[in-house]
């Protein structure tokens, strides 16, 4: 890439690229990607081990920052830019995503006066300002959805703007994070030298990343099953209308593998990678414990711990998707993601146990000289960009300049991300 003048290639570099990095319990997956004719082509990923991440919440922004960082870098090595430094600090704000028990999403109402009889862009920005702003003040709103305008109790007014009306009424649910959480992610960026342009939640970055059209209208539900969360998110007609995070992920299986057979941690992460499986062929063998600690394991037992802690995990998170469903059975089925489905059988377990549909969702990250992307793991990173793809004011080559403004109006900007997102 030929470098420009500092400030010709700020400008031009917010232009053209958009960056995403997902935090996650056990690593940091940075995206960089280009702007085409044709939408978004991946240019950049980069990985690093997570640090001052956990479960969804940011223990330590600083190391959480150089994690960040170092995963930006290795994205930006492949460039060609001079400095990998400099590319990262060239970078336009950043798509991240947020985790952990405390997101979530709640009922909220608003209405505002219309000014002339006739409803105006304003009074629907106003409305969603409102709507946003009922998470309270401690939390930092991530997404409006479900979003419905009336003209008067029980008098839906769809595509409010030009109509006729008094007063306009908002039904949504807002999704928020706690707001020390949203800040210590924007801590981490900055202790990166980067700006942040929007936090989304993980199971709605990853659903965007793996739901076709279809799934989308009908209603189905994108599960991402990493480390130390179960990221989830519904849509219908299209968009997302419930999020939620559990702080359950397949580290509790490592868990439960290194406290029943008495052998260490990481041992029984690669036995759980290697040899586990749930789909119930039983192998009769003994294998030597991982990391040359000595001494042998019978899989049947493996097996036989990894599907107790395996079927615990999947029936909190059914319950959870029938809560979310409000009891019905996801209309278009169930689409995993994150490094947890990789273990062997989980998908057909998960239909034995759910009884719903099932399939694994692997992103179309549409480049091959990057295969990692297209992993299920990959998918909430690549989810990230495909939400940057849908925000006009991101891909509006002037929009991002003004950068400053859409960053201080970001409830602002999670309000017109309901409508497209
Ligand atoms: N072959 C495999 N079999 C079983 N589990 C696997 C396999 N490969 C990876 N995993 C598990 O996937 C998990 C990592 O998944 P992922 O990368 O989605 O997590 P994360 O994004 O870092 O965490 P989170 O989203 O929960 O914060 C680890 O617990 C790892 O043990
Ligand atoms: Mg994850």
């Amino acid at each position: 890439m030929k470098r420009r003048s500092r400030d010709e290639g700020a400008r031009k570099t917010a232009g053209e690229w958009v960056a995403a990095v997902d935090l996650g319990t056990t690593k940091a997956l940075a995206l960089v990607a280009r702007r085409t004719a044709g939408g978004w082509r991946l240019a950049g990923l980069g990985r690093a081990p997570a640090r001052g991440v956990g479960r969804g919440a940011v223990t330590d922004p600083e190391a959480a920052g150089r994690a960040l960082a170092d995963a930006l870098d290795r994205a930006v090595a492949g460039l060609g830019l001079a400095r990998p430094g400099e590319g990262r600090a060239g970078l336009p704000p950043l798509w991240l995503n947020v985790a952990g028990e405390a997101v979530y999403d709640e009922p909220a109402r608003a209405e505002v006066a219309v000014a002339r009889g006739r409803v105006r862009e304003e009074d629907v920005l106003a409305l969603r300002e409102l709507l946003t702003a009922a998470c309270g003040l401690e939390r930092a709103a991530v997404g409006l959805f479900d979003e419905r305008f009336l003209a008067a109790p029980g008098r839906p007014l769809p595509e409010p703007v030009g109509k006729p009306a008094a007063r306009l009424l908002g039904e949504a649910r807002v999704v928020s994070c706690p707001g020390p959480l949203a800040l210590a992610l924007r801590s981490a960026a900055a202790a990166a030298g980067c700006e942040v342009a929007q936090i989304v939640p993980a199971g709605v970055a990853s659903a965007w990343a793996v739901l076709d059209g279809e799934e989308r209208r009908e209603g189905a539900v994108a599960l991402d099953f990493g480390a130390g969360t179960i990221d989830l998110a519904v849509f219908r007609d299209g968009e997302p209308v419930r999020a939620a995070s559990l702080p359950l992920g397949s580290q509790y299986i490592t868990n439960d593998l290194a406290l029943g057979l008495g052998i260490p941690w990481m041992a029984a992460e690669a036995l759980k990678c290697r040899h586990a499986r749930v789909d119930g062929a039983l192998v009769q063998r003994e294998v030597p414990v991982p990391g040359g600690a000595g001494g042998t394991v019978e899989l049947p037992l493996v097996d036989e711990i990894v599907l107790a802690r395996t079927d615990e995990l999947l029936e909190r998170a059914g319950a959870a998707i029938e809560e979310l469903c409000e009891g019905r059975p996801p209309a278009a089925g169930v689409v995993l993601t994150g490094g947890g489905v990789a273990l062997r059988g989980f998908p057909k377990r998960a239909m034995e146990v759910w009884g719903w549909p099932v399939r694994l969702g692997a992103p179309a990250a549409g480049d091959d000289r990057f295969p990692a992307a297209a992993s299920p793991a990959a998918a909430t990173a690549v989810g990230l960009i495909a939400c940057a793809e849908r925000s006009p004011a991101l891909l509006a080559g002037g929009a991002i300049q003004e950068r400053t403004g859409v960053v201080a109006a970001s409830r602002r900007l999670v309000a017109w991300l309901s409508g497209l997102v």
